[in-house]
């Protein structure tokens, strides 16, 4: 087996070819003591989020001179390399949300947007866009010139096309990386995604955990949930991430751009409370103990306070407050001084 590190948590078979299993990690009895959860570097938020929130309605108040952030989320114009089924930023259907349509930023505007970033006490940049970062030829420069401002990054990719170096070179930054499959089986995932990458992506994750970046809170693996594979994600996928040491991004999907055929397979909000209170009955299996937090998204559900610690830019130099769901507080390349005056 080439896969060291994921050797016990990999399966194969001849009609799902490889497979993230997990199943057999699970113990019959609850573990004692309980483990402390661990969070994504530089994304997840802990309580300590409660002060830049108190900061920030401080400042709307007039109390304070400036807002702070704990990162932004800098939209990037970038091409995919797969083509997901029910891709929230439409690449499956050939689509362009009119908001990521635009230019690359210029060094100058990055160099002012990192400023401004570190100067309202930001610790760093998430990449979000319309694809995958790395099949734009520019990903490797954009990122050094973002960490090397001093700002850490965190990285959704679908990881199908890194290669052991390239891995090597973002572990030995200050870089949180979130590789994503659509599903636990080779067959399942290459059918979600249009393309065969899943022996590529299962090859990323060995890569990056041969790097040791899981031990920092550094590595998390994401996957949408969907009727189709949640059985696989709380029997397998779980327990497998929470044995490698891996933090699980069990995320509910966006329905922005599913078709209505789509759409049949995807959770009602019944469905995803449910779902997501077996991922805590499983988690307490494993010694993680948590209540679900609902309320992640700005308009779907109330009560989200992403958009209290953070921004979003797009290409037109857009700012909103939230990656999922457009909306423009104004435009920081139309409006002069606009970064400093804030
Ligand atoms: C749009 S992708 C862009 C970054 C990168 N290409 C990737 O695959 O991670 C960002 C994340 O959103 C997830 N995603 C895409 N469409 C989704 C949807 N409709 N619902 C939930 N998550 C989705 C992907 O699986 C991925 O983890």
């Amino acid at each position: 087996m080439k896969f060291k590190k994921l050797e016990q948590v990999l399966d194969e078979d001849p009609v799902n070819g490889l497979s993230v299993t997990g199943y057999r990690l699970i113990p019959f009895e609850e573990p004692k003591p309980l483990k402390k959860l661990p969070l994504l570097k530089h994304y997840f938020v802990d309580s300590s989020i409660q002060g830049i929130i108190d900061h920030n309605l401080r400042w709307a108040n007039g109390q304070e001179e400036k807002p702070r952030f704990k990162f932004a989320y800098i939209m990037l114009p970038t091409g995919c390399n797969q083509r997901c089924m029910g891709c929230f930023t439409g690449k499956d259907k050939s689509r362009l949300p009119l908001e990521l349509d635009g230019p690359f930023y210029s060094n100058e505007t990055i160099d002012d947007i990192t400023g401004f970033l570190k100067d309202h006490g930001a610790e760093s940049v998430v990449y979000g866009g319309g694809g995958e970062l790395f099949k734009w030829k520019g990903a490797f420069d954009y990122i050094e010139r973002i960490t090397d401002s001093g700002l850490g990054m965190v990285i959704f990719t679908n990881g199908s096309l890194l290669s052991k170096v390239d891995v090597e070179w973002l572990s030995q930054r200050d870089i949180s990386l979130i590789i994503s499959i659509r599903d636990t089986t080779e067959k399942q995932h290459n059918l979600a995604t249009g393309i065969s990458g899943f022996m590529d992506v299962i090859q990323t994750l060995e890569y990056a955990l041969q790097t040791g970046m899981h031990e920092q809170n550094r590595l998390a693996v994401e996957i949408p949930v969907t009727n189709n594979n949640e059985k696989r994600i709380f029997l397998d996928f779980l327990p497998a991430m929470r044995y490698l040491g891996v933090i699980p991004f069990i995320e509910e999907f966006i329905q922005i751009t599913t078709s209505e055929e789509e759409k049949t397979v995807c959770h009602d909000f019944r469905q995803a409370r449910k779902f997501f209170d077996t991922i805590a009955d499983v988690d307490r299996q494993l010694g993680y103990n948590h209540e679900p937090v609902f309320g992640q998204r700005i308009l779907a559900q109330p009560k989200c306070e992403r958009s209290l610690y953070s921004f979003t830019i797009y290409p037109s130099g857009d700012v909103g407050p939230c990656p999922s769901h457009f909306l423009s507080y104004g435009n920081f390349l139309r409006m002069q001084n606009f970064l400093p005056s804030l």
